[in-house]
């Protein structure tokens, strides 16, 4: 950690998070209250024979007067895992925190840069001088993240091994589904072979996928939409100052379109594109182009030559020509991988791909300019995704509505002037300073995380729910990671994940965004969220989403 700090990084240090009162009860009277059995969200029969240690726990909240937490002196180990979130440092002062307030003899051990340094026994004991220099600060830099995916038993042994050499009892796994997956199956591994390791996970993502009836947002979510949503603002005044460009705004989000439609709530720019509406109304790219071309013309005919259109970024994998070419390109991946790799350069692997594909992905991957091609083709995750952020939608649309514009402009059917401009605002939120709401729910998330630990529970979620109510109203317990199990095909093979939440096109947000967005596409409907603030009045410092407000409406 640098020694100089800003002025806002010092101010920020002496934040102290609201703890909700659920919480500040004390352990020994406090308990674990069981609410009904729980069952995975599909393939039943699957999950339960894939976790039958794990599977059907019930869904837990803190209450008073209850059997107590333990109090013996333990050691937890913690690990961030996946994409930075906002946030993330106060999960670990809440786990802290927490931790002392069951026994001040507990320690707390980091384990460094993501999963693979459990694999590595790479850490850092994390003490009350570490962890206070990085209270309320953004980043994941305390010790670091990583995307490794624990899937062999050797990685799993090495996990237990390192974790018992250590004296760790409990581990709390920071992440958003995939990593949190990684969570349910260590949990019930260390169960089935009696190793007396249990394993809590935490809600992470600025994606906002990770989230179910327990599980009203993931952290880093309101901070990421924040700061994106004041990129957009400051975009759109320049835009209207301007009054020259169509600025083609790609975000952040992996497949679900969440954060693209909390910042279209936002901001109120004319187009913002949502990938699930896109696949329910099995839309081409054709289709997408032509729609946003009409809105270009459209406004041209106003004398409006400029616009604003947000693009979630995992709109590629919805739009069904494309999403049935991703899904063969990864079954041929998953099973020809080393002739894959052996080839040399974009275009051999093109050419590659290009004689494998069926005559419909042919066509698909053939009206792709080559720059997305290879893009398309670039490695996958660890955990099999296809690299969304890597595609350069932004610029694709750009070019097929220019082409669309121009042609419209030969036929006379247009004059529009039609200069656009391509941006991703995608790793600039991710390690801002967490808004007052994420420094306070990852506080908690974190503190009621240990609770768990506490409660001696295993393969659980923390979970802090009614947000939209002040801090100390907030109701705080687990929910079982089983229950949020599917089964998917993830690199060539059926596997057990947690479900990404996506949008839904009948849920509040999205209705709110549908019925506003004619009127949006015309006028010039734009607002300026600003910066977030961390003092002043509690409506704009404490606010919470447009989604979470609409959602528990
Ligand atoms: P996770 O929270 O699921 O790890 O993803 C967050 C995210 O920011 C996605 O929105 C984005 O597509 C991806 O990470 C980028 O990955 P990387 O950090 O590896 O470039």
């Amino acid at each position: 950690m640098a020694k100089e700090l800003s002025p806002l990084q010092t101010e920020r240090l002496k934040y102290k998070p609201k703890l909700p009162e659920a919480l500040k009860a004390k352990p020994k009277k406090l308990g674990a209250k069981k609410g009904k059995a729980t069952r995975s969200v599909a393939d039943q029969a699957a999950i339960k024979a894939l976790f039958p240690h794990t599977y059907g726990q019930p869904e837990v909240t803190f209450a008073e007067g209850k059997a107590g937490l333990n109090q013996e002196p333990i050691k937890v180990g913690v690990v961030l895992s996946g994409g930075q979130a906002p946030g993330g440092h106060n999960v670990v002062s809440g786990i802290f925190d927490g931790l002392q307030a069951l026994n001040p003899k507990n320690k707390l051990i980091g384990f460094l840069g993501g999963p693979g340094g459990i694999v590595d026994n790479k850490i850092l004991e994390l003490s009350a001088k570490v962890v206070d220099a990085y209270r309320n600060t953004g980043g994941f830099d305390i010790i670091g993240s990583g995307r490794t995916k624990l899937e062999t038993k050797e990685q799993f042994d090495a996990c237990a091994a390192n974790m018992k050499k250590l004296g760790i009892s409990s581990l709390v796994v920071v992440g958003g589904d995939d990593s949190n997956t990684n969570a349910a199956v260590l949990a019930e591994y260390f169960a089935t072979n009696g190793f007396g390791i249990n394993v809590i996970g935490v809600p992470k993502t600025i994606d906002g996928d990770l989230k179910n009836g327990a599980i009203e947002i993931s952290f880093g979510f309101d901070t990421a939409t924040k700061t994106y949503a004041e990129l957009i603002g400051n975009v759109e005044r320049d835009c209207l100052s301007a009054k020259k460009y169509w600025h083609f705004i790609k975000l952040m989000g992996r497949s679900a379109s969440h954060i693209a439609l909390e910042c279209g709530l936002k901001t109120q720019p004319n187009i913002t594109l949502v990938s699930e509406e896109v696949e329910a109304k099995k839309q081409t790219l054709a289709q997408i182009t032509e729609e946003i071309a009409m809105v270009v013309a459209e406004r041209a005919a106003q004398g409006k030559n400029y616009g604003i259109i947000l693009i979630p970024e995992g709109l590629v994998e919805f739009i069904p020509e494309i999403k049935a070419l991703i899904a063969e390109v990864n079954e041929l991946l998953s099973h020809e991988e080393a002739t894959f790799n052996s080839l040399q350069g974009d275009q051999a692997r093109i050419d590659f791909v290009q004689s494998k594909l069926s005559a419909l992905s042919k066509m698909a991957f053939a009206s792709l300019p080559k720059g997305i091609q290879a893009q398309l083709l670039a490695e996958r995750d660890p955990h099999g995704n296809v690299q969304v952020s890597r595609i350069e939608t932004e610029k694709l649309l750009a070019e097929t509505v220019g082409e669309k514009i121009a042609a419209w402009k030969k036929e006379g059917k247009s004059k529009a002037k039609f200069s656009p401009i391509g941006h991703f605002f995608g790793y600039e939120g991710r390690c801002a300073f967490p808004s007052n709401f994420d420094a306070d729910y990852c506080y908690a998330l974190g503190f009621n995380a240990a609770f768990l630990v506490g409660a001696g529970l295993t393969g659980y979620l923390s979970s802090v729910q009614k947000l939209t109510k002040p801090a100390k109203q907030w109701v705080c317990g687990g929910t079982p990671l089983t229950s949020m199990m599917n089964v998917e095909r993830r690199h060539g093979a059926d596997k057990p994940v947690i479900r990404k939440a996506l949008v839904e096109l009948e849920g509040k947000p999205f209705k709110a965004l549908a019925k506003k967005r004619v009127e949006w596409a015309k006028e010039d409907a734009y607002l300026f969220p600003g910066a977030i603030q961390y003092w002043g009045p509690t409506e704009v410092a404490d606010v919470v989403t447009e989604t979470l407000k609409l959602e528990s409406k």
